[in-house]
């Protein structure tokens, strides 16, 4: 599959998700059989450019192309220098955020409220594929079906959206309204594919292998995302790859290779961070992989305690090693952790 005339390595796709698709996870994610990543997104704010928070998720060293950096804002020449800024930090492809219901970006009329008022929307994709346009970069758009369930207008949009230059969508199968709660439908995705000539990805509640397969049937979307599910368990997409492949399910990976996987995820997590906020903000991805395992709870508490990095990745060790005397390999099915903890950690992280 292609976006604009940028070629992917396979259509299993990582969701941004801002506090947790940072660099380290994506590359993760990306060696466990992702074919394409969108960073958490940046904001279109100049002012906030130059903070810790922006600069660290403009940050692609190492990472595996194609780059794609999601942009959020409301103001069409402020997200067309946010295209720009993020292009000479190496983006390779932008993507717009209408598909964020987080209230911090939502009252500032960001994410997903844009679909409420798709003039402003198409202004703001106009402005930001002139910005990309003439830099070769192809811009994408990720929504939801709609603002709510009686203006369901992501066909709409997106036929608009494809005549401005849009050259791939990802669909969301929820309203805004819903935010995470209820099931996500694919009917509206379907409709999307149906409606564009460019490649749509069909997106919400995938979470395994069969789910995958259903959606494709489903939607007939060219590509797949993958949000929720990989925390903690960036393993999916080599699992679903090989069951779309195959039809057969793929063994769950060995605790020794979890082991060493987490282990590298943290250090390349420190790197990122630092001590004093990479041991603090390496907890929760520490937390989702060992939240379905006997004895995650307490370890969960007790490394929660520790705030020195070194220990922390001991104590990770420690606990995986004596996971690997009880048994060779993960818990086949791990809980979906489709939870309001996500709607919760959302709010604080987007
Ligand atoms: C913690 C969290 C942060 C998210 N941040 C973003 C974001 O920055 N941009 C975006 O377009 N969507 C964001 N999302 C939405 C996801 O990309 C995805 O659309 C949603 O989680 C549904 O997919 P899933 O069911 O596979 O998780 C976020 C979701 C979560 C749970």
């Amino acid at each position: 599959m292609n976006i604009g005339h940028i070629s992917l390595e396979n259509t299993l796709f990582v969701a941004p998700m801002a506090g947790v698709t940072d660099r380290p996870f994506r590359q993760l994610c990306k060696t466990l059989g992702a074919g394409y990543a969108v960073s958490e997104m940046v904001t279109s704010r100049r002012d906030l450019w130059n903070t810790l928070k922006t600069s660290r998720r403009a940050n692609h060293e190492g990472e595996t192309g194609p780059i794609a950096v999601q942009i959020a804002g409301t103001d069409a020449t402020m997200m067309a220098e946010a295209a720009a800024y993020n292009i000479d930090r190496g983006a390779q492809i932008i993507d717009i955020n209408m598909g964020c219901p987080a209230k911090k970006v939502c009252n500032k009329w960001a994410g997903s409220a844009l679909m409420q008022d798709e003039a402003l929307a198409l202004r703001i994709v106009e402005a930001v594929v002139a910005a990309c346009a003439p830099r070769k970069v192809p811009v994408t758009l990720k929504m939801r079906t709609g603002w709510c369930h009686s203006h369901k207008n992501a066909v709409t949009l997106a036929r608009a959206a494809e005549s401005a230059g849009v050259q791939m969508f990802t669909v969301h199968g929820r309203t805004r309204e819903q935010g995470y709660g209820g099931q996500a439908e694919y009917d509206t995705i379907a409709a999307v594919k149906a409606a564009v000539r460019v490649p749509v990805v069909a997106n919400g509640d995938i979470n395994s292998p069969q789910k995958a397969r259903e959606v494709l049937a489903l939607t007939g979307a060219d590509a797949l995302m993958i949000g929720r599910a990989a925390q903690g368990r960036p393993w999916i997409f080599r699992e679903v790859a090989h069951f779309l492949a195959t039809g057969a399910i793929l063994a769950p990976p060995l605790v020794a290779e979890v082991k060493r996987l987490l282990l590298a995820h943290l250090q390349d997590h420190y790197a990122l961070y630092g001590e004093f906020s990479g041991v603090r903000t390496a907890r929760k991805h520490i937390g989702w992989y060992v939240k379905a395992l006997p004895g995650g709870d307490e370890f969960r508490a007790r490394m929660n305690l520790l705030d020195d990095c070194h220990d922390q990745a001991a104590a990770v060790a420690d606990f995986l090693d004596q996971l690997g005397e009880r048994m060779d390999r993960m818990p086949a099915a791990m809980p979906d952790g489709l939870t309001n903890r996500d709607e919760e950690q959302m709010e604080l992280t987007a």
